[in-house]
């Protein structure tokens, strides 16, 4: 059978509708959630030194990406009461660090509201429900906290967070 364009045409067209859908599934796991953007990673190659000393002596220093700009303003407005703790800066300090955050911020932030806390935002509580971590697993005492990334993320402090780098504390 000769291939004339009466014939080609439905092969095009399943061939385009393919890569549509090719396209839209790569969309919708890049947008999969809010911290992310797989054009950008979590943390530059590239880090703010002072955002690195100053952010990593109570937990590890979260990488800018996994918060909007929005987030990460209100955490730096609000470092004289950190979470029950006092983490404020010099005024030079705190402009230094937040330009670094909110330079490197997540910019596909879907959700409307801008958190204070990176584990209370819809991804987050997502990619952590029951499926993924078993409820005991957050009981263990190297875990105390689901703020503690690098108890099951190994490469947090370096904003790894693949799932390759995940070991689940025993
Ligand atoms: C004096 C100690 C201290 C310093 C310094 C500090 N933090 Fe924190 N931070 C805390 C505590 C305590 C919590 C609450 C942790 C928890 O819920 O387990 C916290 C939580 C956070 C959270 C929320 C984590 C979550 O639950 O998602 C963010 C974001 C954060 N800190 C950002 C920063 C940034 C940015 C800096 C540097 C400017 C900083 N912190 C410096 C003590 C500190
Ligand atoms: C108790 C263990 C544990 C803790 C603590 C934890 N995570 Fe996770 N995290 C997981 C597991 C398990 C997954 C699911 C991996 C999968 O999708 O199979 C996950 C998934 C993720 C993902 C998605 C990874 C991907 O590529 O699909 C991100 C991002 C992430 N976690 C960030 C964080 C951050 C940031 C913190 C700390 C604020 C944190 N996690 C704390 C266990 C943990």
């Amino acid at each position: 059978m000769a291939i004339n364009s009466k014939n080609l045409s439905p092969i095009l067209a399943a061939a385009v509708f393919a890569l549509g859908m090719t396209m839209s599934a790569a969309q919708a796991d890049g947008g999969k959630y809010g911290g992310e953007n797989r054009g950008k990673p979590l943390q530059p190659a590239q880090v703010n030194a002072k955002w690195q000393q100053e952010c990593s002596s109570c937990h590890i220093a979260y990488a800018p990406g996994l918060m909007s700009a929005d987030s990460w303003r209100k955490v730096m407005e609000g470092l004289d009461k950190h979470f029950g703790t006092d983490a404020s800066l010099t005024s030079e300090e705190n402009k230094e660090i937040t330009d670094f955050l909110v330079k490197n911020a997540s910019n596909r932030w879907s959700a409307s509201t801008a958190p204070l806390k990176i584990t209370e935002a819809a991804w987050f509580k997502s990619e952590h429900d029951a499926r993924e971590v078993p409820p005991a697993v957050w009981q263990n005492p190297l875990v105390k906290s689901p703020a503690t990334c690098q108890a099951c993320h190994t490469q947090a402090e370096r904003g790894d967070f693949s799932e390759r780098n995940i070991k689940l504390p025993k």
